[in-house]
């Protein structure tokens, strides 16, 4: 396993991702009851912007570097900005937060979250990261089995799937564990980040989870270029099950602004897959 994701945060894609799973947090925070949080791919937790991965692939500038200068940014973006700056003091951004901490630091007494990683040397740092944050741990183990084995019968939860798309079960995978997780608790909701290379590899994925999940399935693009080279990544898409009530115009505030702003000549579009 190659994938690195010091090279990518910050970027377009992370934008998205957190920013999307900050306003759910909150609306699933409104509900009264303690949240668990299962994150099945969380990475190390904290990135250095500062550091060689960074600078070298520049993903981060063109992003994080981008959105902390906008003048015309969307209140659905606020929260994420808010946790960037305050990780950085209000300077610089030099440090960037994964989705580990975005939901450790905003956890409330009761809450819980877990973070899965399999790779022992980003365990060991993602540990690090979250010691001594209340209600956080985390697990050396493969997030896809976790979250189905763990995700609680009962109660809100919300279960984070990022996985790296090295593998080409991945896609697979994703669609088994939703239902699993469903199985278990078919209140659960659960956010599921793709990279949108060319459509085709996507709407296969969207039909497949379709027809194995009973619910409907709240759908977010951001192509930032026409998805006319499938070797780049031109995008990224959100899937959600069980989406709560008004989610629908934040990840559209959220997919329009990173496409007019960040993108070149895409696209966003927010639909449902039933
Ligand atoms: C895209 S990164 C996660 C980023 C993180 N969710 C965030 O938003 O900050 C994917 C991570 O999944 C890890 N990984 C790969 N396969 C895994 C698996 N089967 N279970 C758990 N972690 C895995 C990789 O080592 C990598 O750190």
């Amino acid at each position: 396993m190659n994938y690195r994701h010091a090279f990518h945060a910050g970027n377009f894609a992370d934008l998205v991702k957190h920013a999307a799973l900050l306003d759910l947090l909150a609306k699933m925070q409104a509900q009264p009851g303690p949240l668990s949080i299962i994150d099945t791919h969380a990475g190390r937790g904290l990135y250095d912007l500062s550091g060689d991965e960074a600078q070298r692939s520049g993903e981060a500038e063109a992003g994080i570097g981008q959105l902390m200068k906008a003048n015309d940014l969307p209140a659905a973006f606020q929260p994420l900005r808010r946790a960037v700056s305050e990780l950085n003091n209000g300077g610089a951004t030099k440090l960037y937060p994964g989705s580990p901490l975005l939901v450790a630091a905003a956890l409330r007494q009761g809450d819980t979250y877990l973070g899965c990683e399999l790779r022992p040397e980003e365990h060991d740092v993602l540990k690090a990261t979250l010691r001594g944050m209340p209600g956080a741990k985390t697990v050396c183990a493969d997030g896809f089995n976790e979250a189905v084995a763990r995700t609680p019968i009962s109660g809100s939860v919300l279960v984070l799937i990022d996985p790296p798309f090295e593998k080409s079960d991945d896609y697979r995978r994703i669609v088994t564990t939703i239902n699993g997780v469903a199985a278990r608790n078919p209140k659960a909701v659960v956010l599921v980040w793709l990279p949108l290379k060319d459509l085709e590899t996507f709407d296969a994925f969207v039909r497949d989870a379709e027809d194995a999940y009973a619910g409907a399935l709240l759908v977010a693009e951001a192509r930032m270029r026409p998805l006319s080279d499938p070797m780049k990544m031109n995008g990224c898409a959100l899937v959600v099950a069980n989406a709560p009530a008004g989610f629908t115009d934040p990840l559209t505030a959220i997919c329009d602004w990173t496409v007019s702003r960040l993108g070149d000549n895409g696209k966003a579009r927010v639909w449902t897959a039933a």
